[in-house]
């Protein structure tokens, strides 16, 4: 059996990739779409149980950017501030900026199983396959965000794919762009080991 990475090599990508939420300018390091294709093979080899393949993805484009803008906006806005009120518009333009900014947006759902214990483990292997993704992004020197936010749920992006809720859940839209040195170093941190684990005779 081949041995193509080495332990110290996987040990080393797996503590050094952290969350980003700043990402180098797009128009300065724009993101070759190969590289999010790499990203995409890696996360669909993940494990999931009976090969079930739950997972899917979409990558979204510049139309469906703002229009998924225009929808975080107002998800974010509400959360402070009355529609009417110019704190209200603030906030929104704001956060559409904000949005805008991320260099490219991939949106990850999970096709929902109709029995329990499958649609628990699916969500597992979606999971797994999110992080194939962030590491091989890290490895790529981009920087991911996972996030849950109320995008995700929001019945106007399920419109905006074509799907149906009783049939995918959005479990992620990830958010990605090339690291900036400073990528959230003070989430470097894990308690340890010890702590979690415990060893039976
Ligand atoms: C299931 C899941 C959901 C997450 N949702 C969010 C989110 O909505 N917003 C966010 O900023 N980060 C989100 N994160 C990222 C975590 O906050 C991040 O992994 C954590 O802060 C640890 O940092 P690290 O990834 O750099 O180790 C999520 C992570 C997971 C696993």
């Amino acid at each position: 059996m081949t041995n193509p990475i080495s332990s110290d090599s996987l040990k080393q990508l797996i503590q050094d990739r952290r969350t980003c939420y700043q990402y180098a300018d797009q128009n300065d390091y724009p993101i070759k779409d190969e590289l999010l294709y790499e990203c995409l093979e890696a996360a669909r080899w993940a494990p999931n149980h009976k090969l079930t393949q739950p997972w899917r993805f979409w990558i979204i484009g510049q139309q469906a950017k703002a229009d998924l803008a225009h929808i975080y906006a107002e998800n974010r806005a509400l959360k402070k501030a009355d529609k009417s009120t110019d704190l209200y518009q603030e906030l929104y333009t704001k956060a559409v900026e904000k949005f805008l900014a991320i260099p490219k947006v991939i949106l990850v759902g999970q096709a929902l199983s109709n029995d329990p214990v499958t649609l628990k483990e699916d969500y597992a292997a979606c999971a797994c396959a999110i992080q194939n993704f962030q590491l091989m992004a890290w490895s790529l020197k981009l920087g991911v965000q996972w996030s849950t936010g109320p995008i995700l749920k929001d019945e106007r992006t399920m419109k905006k794919l074509n799907i149906h809720s009783e049939k995918i859940e959005l479990i992620g839209a990830l958010y990605i762009g090339y690291q900036k040195p400073d990528c959230q170093k003070s989430y470097a941190k894990r308690d340890s080991l010890a702590s979690f684990l415990t060893e039976l005779a």
